[in-house]
């Protein structure tokens, strides 16, 4: 009986999906917040279909990887904006906003930072100027820029990195650099899995107060949301609502809801599942509606469609299904549910 009513219920939804569809009907219509996608620059210029669903379906955009070190600043004295400028100009030509992705990390650090030597001020002299000539290259053009990404473990305790290693209080340095380069870029911390994880996520609101006494310029925080069926909401809700307290703008900035976890290779995408999913999302978007006005700096999906997932590349989870789009670029069931909460509202 339950399948029964579970199928129904999804060809209802195949059924509302075509109509809308057919009316041009888009859920960014009807956010009164950002919906970004990070994107692959190689996928917008050799997939029509992904370069024109983005262009539709998005109002903001991340750079998934050619902001970071490794590809912007590849070698000591060279900068490659290239395919960062490529994703602005598309971007412009969308009339989106763009999210900057991310300055400071531990991971995708170019080979020469990692071979750096020099003292503490060098080290700081180097850090500085990758992040100030890579914001002031976007200013005017880049919103909001993710400034340290992934400083702490899931105990709460500094991330051991280059930069824990060479620069003693790194994280506040580099906002304090990145405000000077450009003043009215909000700037985020970033991070992943706070929820199940309290340590980790009282030494991102330790951090927040810290840098509010000494007067650090932070403006937001971006919860990854990189989730999955199994997730639990009540950790989810929470988390949310600790971050939000802190008044900050809040970005859902890598939202993913990944099925299959484990990687299990005789994994079905069955209806149980798909429900599961649904239910995730509808979850993430209600609650981000929640949160005040003036605190919604938007949602963001890890890029567009199920294939192109950093989950079945990087992750090489070949059945992961985690994204708002199948893998021919159809909205999934997900899709009109999420619409049709926000057009009731
Ligand atoms: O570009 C090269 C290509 O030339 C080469 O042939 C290929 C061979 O493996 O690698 C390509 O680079 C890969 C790159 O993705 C582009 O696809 C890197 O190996 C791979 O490591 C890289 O993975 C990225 C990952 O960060 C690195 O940690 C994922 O795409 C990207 O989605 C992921 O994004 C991170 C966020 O920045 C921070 N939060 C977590 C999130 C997921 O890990």
């Amino acid at each position: 009986m339950k399948k029964l009513i579970t199928l129904i219920f999804l060809g209802l939804h195949t059924f509302i999906q075509a109509q809308s569809n057919a009316q041009n009907e888009y859920i960014k219509q009807f956010l009164r917040f950002p919906l970004g996608a990070a994107v692959n620059p190689k996928y917008l210029s050799e997939k029509p279909l992904y370069r024109s669903l983005v262009a539709s379906e998005f109002s903001s955009i991340t750079a998934e990887n050619h902001m970071k070190m490794v590809n912007i600043h590849p070698e000591k004295d060279r900068f490659d904006f290239s395919k960062g400028d490529e994703i602005i100009g598309f971007a412009q030509s969308t009339k989106s906003r763009v999210h900057g992705h991310t300055l400071v990390w531990h991971n995708q650090t170019a080979t020469w930072m990692k071979e750096f030597q020099g003292d503490q001020q060098a080290w700081e002299n180097m850090l500085k100027n990758h992040i100030q000539t890579v914001v002031k290259h976007y200013q005017g053009q880049i919103a909001g820029w993710d400034v340290v990404n992934e400083a702490f473990l899931d105990d709460g305790t500094l991330r051991p990195s280059i930069w824990s290693e060479h620069i003693p209080d790194y994280i506040a340095k580099s906002f304090v650099w990145a405000h000077e380069a450009d003043p009215r870029a909000l700037l985020f911390y970033n991070d992943y899995g706070q929820d199940g994880k309290p340590k980790k996520m009282e030494a991102i609101l330790n951090m927040v107060q810290e840098f509010k006494k000494r007067q650090i310029p932070i403006h937001g925080l971006g919860l990854q949301m990189h989730i999955s069926i199994q997730s639990k909401n009540e950790e989810i809700k929470e988390v949310i609502q600790q971050s939000a307290a802190t008044g900050l703008s809040i970005h859902f900035s890598e939202v993913d809801v990944a099925v299959n976890p484990k990687n299990n290779p005789d994994f079905v995408l069955d209806d149980q599942v798909n429900l599961k999913q649904i239910e995730k999302f509808k979850l993430l978007f209600s609650s981000f509606a929640q949160l005040p006005a003036s605190q919604q700096y938007g949602i963001t999906f890890w890029n567009v469609g199920d294939q192109d997932s950093w989950l079945r590349g990087f992750f090489k989870r070949p059945k992961e299904y985690p994204l708002l789009f199948n893998e021919a670029y159809q909205r999934k069931a997900a899709y009109q549910e999420v619409m049709d909460f926000f057009k009731k509202k």
